[in-house]
């Protein structure tokens, strides 16, 4: 039997309750039971058309009728039905139509068990939602390969004592080249291709600015700002005019680390990067110093560790060496030095060590990547390894 607004002769509480509650419960069957288009339409307009429909009538028979101490509650209680009768035929109008909007959008697919959230979140707002319009996903971030390296690298030296300290990317001459001992238009300096800042000739030379080719001038301006001792890295991004290729890349980045004291001598040097290396790379590394040239430095020597593919046997990896080499490495020169004696930097009295290695070599090495292009491509599917 279809549900029939009944004549109420009890206003009380009591007797509006339970109309109220047959009334929805009849909405919620007939919806139930609406399917195509055509069903809707019907259902639609015999609760909601504005000439007979059921609300009408409630409105008529319910309201209208009610003597006069009971219609502020009887209206109020017409007005949530009419609220609640809506949201039901708009919820069945959104589960009909969903058909015909697929077939109108066929990139979209949205399962049955979505639908009834859309109409959800539909009915909590009050208003009608464009559902072709994607939905709001936010994927967890993570750190860049390169960052997490650096900022190990960082960690590892932190728990030495070191503090960190940055540098500017766009730098003077006097600080990438001149106070690091190489002068000017010494061949030292070609071997690091610089890119240069256009316009500059008019200043000095050692004004000219370039991008920093290294993180080494931030030794210069760590010892300027802090006298000895000093215990110091400094991460960070450094430029060549490199062609990009498998192993290059015109920007990547550098951890540099300086340590300034009395009594400071080479194997404190071998100590602490054999200690950081072995943080880094496990505690079965070996490390292995070999004689090398930077104008700062002097001594100087390259650090290679044990290889990690073949450890140490030979591998195509280490070139048959059973070696890899990692970084730079030496004793401050005391030519260095000069440039910093204001601030109490006086070679006779103190010495100390630097280093400095490329983050994204030893991210490669670490996780066996073979093109660092890889690492500034923003290829989620690269990335998202590394979550
Ligand atoms: N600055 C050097 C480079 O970019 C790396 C380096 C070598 C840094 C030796 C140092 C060092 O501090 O002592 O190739």
């Amino acid at each position: 039997m279809p549900y029939t607004v009944p004549k109420l002769d009890d206003f009380s509480p009591a007797a509006l309750d339970a109309a109220g509650r047959d009334l929805l419960a009849a909405v919620r069957q007939e919806a139930e039971a609406v399917s195509g288009e055509n069903d809707y339409k019907n259902f639609r307009d015999r609760w909601m058309a504005r000439k007979n429909g059921v609300l009408t009538q409630i409105n008529d028979l319910w309201l209208k009728a009610a003597p006069g101490p009971a219609k502020r509650d009887v209206g109020a209680r017409v007005n949530q039905l009419k609220t609640e009768v809506e949201q039901i035929v708009e919820k069945r109008r959104l589960w009909v139509l969903a058909p015909t909007i697929t077939a109108e959008h066929p990139g979209i697919e949205i399962p049955a068990q979505d639908w009834e959230r859309y109409i959800k979140d539909a009915q909590l707002l009050g208003q009608k939602i464009d559902i072709t319009l994607p939905g709001i996903r936010r994927p967890m971030g993570a750190e860049h390969p390169v960052i997490r390296t650096m900022n190990e690298v960082i960690g590892v030296f932190r728990a030495m004592g070191y503090s960190v300290a940055e540098g500017p990317e766009v730098e003077t001459d006097y600080f990438n080249f001149e106070a690091l001992n190489f002068p000017p238009n010494h061949p030292a300096r070609d071997t690091q291709d610089t890119l240069f800042v256009a316009g500059q000739e008019k200043k000095a030379q050692r004004d000219r600015l370039l991008l920093r080719t290294h993180t080494s001038p931030v030794q210069i301006r760590a010892m300027l700002d802090t006298p000895p001792p000093i215990r110091v890295v400094a991460p960070g991004k450094v430029h060549r005019a490199d062609t990009a290729d498998a192993t290059h890349s015109p920007v990547f980045h550098q951890v540099e680390g300086l340590a300034v004291d009395t009594n400071i001598t080479f194997s404190d040097l071998k100590g602490t990067l054999d200690h950081a290396m072995k943080s880094l790379f496990g505690s079965s590394m070996k490390t292995r110093f070999f004689p090398s040239f930077f104008p700062f430095t002097e001594p100087s020597a390259d650090v290679s560790i044990t290889c990690f593919k073949c450890g140490g046997k030979g591998c195509r990896l280490c070139k048959m060496s059973g070696w890899i080499e990692l970084l730079g490495c030496g004793m401050v020169d005391p030519n260095v030095f000069k440039f910093v004696e204001s601030n109490g930097y006086d070679s006779q009295k103190i010495s100390g060590f630097a280093f400095g290695m490329g983050v994204e070599r030893i991210t490669m090495l670490k996780y066996g990547i073979d093109d660092i292009q890889l690492f500034y491509q923003g290829d989620v599917r690269f990335l998202e390894q590394f979550a």
